[in-house]
């Protein structure tokens, strides 16, 4: 992670990445969202998001994904600080910075947490003192991965995504992440959801025991046959090459394999960190991914990785800096991604 996020001069939130573990997407609602029954995990690939007390708003962003990234009012971040101002008639503007490793429209949810971040760190600056319950409930108005961004760990989703319960799950998982060099949009794939299914009655989503079964056992093989997702047809359907991805690390030995989210991402669930190399190394020599990464989950969810600066200057360094969970470094030939 980037020098920024030690900034003393600001507040920085660490924000996770997710994976939904298993997706059941039900009929499309009235307002145009589906009802889901999910189970997310956030995995340790995480975006710093700091605020700085600044004469205009702002934002920066830095990584690799900078470029594809808006730095205007249509960001997710910006649109989560100006909401919680308004909320909390804030007059003090902010230049947002945010450190990103998770990437864009990958089926992370990595704008959802760049959201969560920038409310949890304006929070601090500000000195607003929200609740839980009140942050939440501006998250959900945000997107409906934003809560799940502040919450981490392992939840139950349902409504659109925005209601939560955590799981009590055992277990440390590892995952292999093969990420797309192109996006995936989340309304289209849910479009193609339900062109897909256009014929068929689709039931109310409920969670599937399996899912519930392995988690409570913490037995990743278990985890491994119950992960599914109900997007995936869909974001085959836009991107073919993404069936060949999911194949190249079931033939290589993954415990399961996932789209995550709306994709692109592939996640590979492995038994241990050296399965987790092995994988890394064989997609990327395999040229079935264009960049690969290993992350462990379940993480915690946004937290302050620095205190607030008091009125009379920065308050020094990090308040707290949790287990990241996030495993950095080359794990093979060229080609890996490291941060
Ligand atoms: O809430 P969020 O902004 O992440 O949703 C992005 C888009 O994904 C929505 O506009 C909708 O098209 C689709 N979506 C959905 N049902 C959900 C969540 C998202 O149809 N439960």
């Amino acid at each position: 992670m980037s020098s920024a996020a030690i900034s003393v001069h600001g507040v920085t939130a660490r924000v996770p990445a997710k994976i939904n573990l298993e997706l059941v997407v039900g009929p499309r609602r009235a307002d145009g969202f589906h009802h889901l029954a999910t189970v997310f995990q956030a995995v340790g690939l995480h975006d710093d998001v700091t605020v700085e007390a600044a004469d205009d708003w702002g934002i920066t962003v830095n990584g690799p994904y900078a470029d594809l990234v808006p730095v205007d009012d249509t960001n997710l971040a910006m649109q989560a600080a100006r909401l919680l101002a308004s909320e909390a008639s804030i007059d003090v503007p902010v230049h947002i910075t945010i450190d990103k490793d998770i990437p864009v429209a990958g089926g992370m949810a990595g704008g959802s947490a760049d959201a969560a971040g920038a409310l949890l760190a304006c929070d601090a600056l500000w000195g607003v003192g929200s609740s839980k319950a009140a942050l939440e409930d501006l998250a959900a108005e945000l997107g409906s991965d934003v809560p799940f961004a502040l919450l981490g760990g392992t939840a139950m989703g349902s409504g659109r995504g925005d209601q939560l319960a955590p799981v009590l799950g055992r277990g440390r998982y590892h995952w292999v992440l093969a990420f797309s060099d192109v996006g995936l949009s989340t309304p289209k794939v849910y479009a193609e959801c339900d062109r897909l299914r256009a014929n068929r009655r689709v039931p109310e989503p409920a969670p599937s025991a399996a899912m519930m079964t392995a988690l409570r056992s913490g037995d990743a093989a278990s985890l491994g046959r119950a992960l599914s997702n109900d997007l995936q047809p869909a974001a085959f359907s836009l991107q073919p090459r993404l069936e060949e991805v999911l194949r190249a690390g079931m033939d290589h030995g993954a415990l399961g394999g996932i789209v995550s989210g709306s994709g692109p991402t592939v996640a590979f669930l492995v038994s241990d960190t050296e399965q987790g190399l092995d994988l890394a190394v064989a997609l990327t020599a395999s040229g079935s991914a264009p960049a690969v990464e290993r992350a462990v989950g379940p993480v915690r969810g946004a937290h302050l990785i620095t205190a607030p600066s008091g009125p009379s200057g920065p308050s020094g360094p990090r308040a707290s800096v949790g287990s990241t969970g996030h495993q950095t470094g080359h794990t093979g030939p060229a080609g890996l991604r490291s941060s």
